[in-house]
């Protein structure tokens, strides 16, 4: 349709998007044949890939997807595996529109199988020079963290040689907080950020996602976050929505997921609308393309049928997604 190709044409930029979140059921069948890996034989949703995204569709909570999102990363063993996965991702971007996309990766959940941060970081790095000269994609990387692991843990991966090496030679701009939000506020993770801004990485934190819209202000104020992941239960708080406002931080939002993992019932209960008239700036996401039935263009749709926004407010959330992006000046002038 019309509207369709145009949301398709706009130059989006992805925020929040995690690469282990576009396995898809057929390449994770895939590898864990190539990889002799054994999925659990005591839930017949492993069966087949039909019978695993049929799962899909009945998620109960942010806990009860990431059970299956741990899983399904455990079939990733090689650089090539990685890069295969990543690969996917950015055909998908590339066949949406997508111009720059800033993906999350989770390097705890690999390092503690026995899989090194070096193959992780070799197989993203691989597919994203790919993207770049085969899509003119630009992208960068962001390293999140697991609130549901104990800090000391979280603590000693920021700490690597090769974590550090990654910030400083630049494949790595930035950290995240991500997985089970409750009960894990974010001023448990204090030292990683302040650690990460002494450096000078970007930071960006999940909140108010399943959690409480004091984490959102916690972020801010303790993890001096540039970005909020989700946010959504930010229209919660009027003088807290104000203030996102005027400091003009991003909100990454995740419609899809959102409904998917019963955060709202329906699109149409988002507050898209309170946001605009609030002037918070926030950009439309995937998180978890592969899990949650829907790449960013599939979001962008979905928010469009929900609240039938005008073309001007289509170019303003995109390049409110240009401007809070974390590329260089050059690149958002191309991309404007
Ligand atoms: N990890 C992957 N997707 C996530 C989400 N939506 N919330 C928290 N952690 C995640
Ligand atoms: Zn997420």
């Amino acid at each position: 349709s019309k509207i369709h190709s145009f949301l398709q044409a706009l130059p989006k930029c992805e925020h929040h998007i995690h690469l282990e979140g576009a396995l898809s059921p057929s390449i994770l069948f895939t590898l864990a044949a190539r990889n002799q890996i054994t999925l659990p034989q005591d839930d017949p949703a492993f069966g087949s890939p039909e019978s695993l995204l049929a799962r899909y569709d009945r998620f109960t909570s942010l806990d009860d997807f990431l059970h299956y999102y741990y899983i399904g990363m455990s079939v990733l063993v090689h650089a090539a595996d990685f890069e295969a996965l990543a690969w996917d991702y950015f055909q998908n971007a590339a066949k949406d529109g997508v111009a720059h996309a800033e993906v999350f990766f989770d390097p705890q959940a690999h390092i503690e199988r026995g899989v090194t941060y070096e193959t992780v970081l070799a197989g993203f790095t691989a597919a994203r020079k790919r993207a770049e000269s085969q899509f003119g994609i630009s992208s960068e990387l962001i390293c999140c963290f697991l609130r549901h692991l104990p800090v000391p843990d979280c603590i000693s991966t920021f700490e690597l040689e090769a974590v550090q090496a990654s910030f400083k030679s630049g494949a790595v701009i930035g950290i995240g907080l991500d997985s089970s939000e409750k009960p894990f506020p974010p001023e448990m993770f204090q030292e990683i950020y302040h650690k990460a801004e002494k450096l000078g990485l970007r930071r960006t934190a999940h909140a108010g996602e399943e959690g409480p819209v004091e984490y959102i202000r916690n972020a801010l104020d303790t993890l001096h976050v540039e970005r909020i992941d989700h946010g959504v239960r930010l229209a919660e708080d009027k003088g807290l929505l104000q203030r996102v406002a005027k400091e003009g931080k991003l909100l990454s939002v995740c419609p899809l997921s959102n409904v998917l993992l019963r955060c709202v019932t329906a699109i149409s209960e988002l507050p898209i609308r309170k946001f605009l008239d609030a002037n918070v700036k926030f950009s439309i996401n995937s998180d978890d393309p592969a899990y949650f039935g829907g790449y960013i263009l599939d979001n962008y749709c979905a928010v469009h049928e929900a609240f039938q926004l005008s073309v001007e407010e289509w170019r303003g959330i995109c390049e409110a997604g240009i401007e809070g992006s974390w590329c260089g000046q050059a690149r958002k002038g191309e991309m404007l």
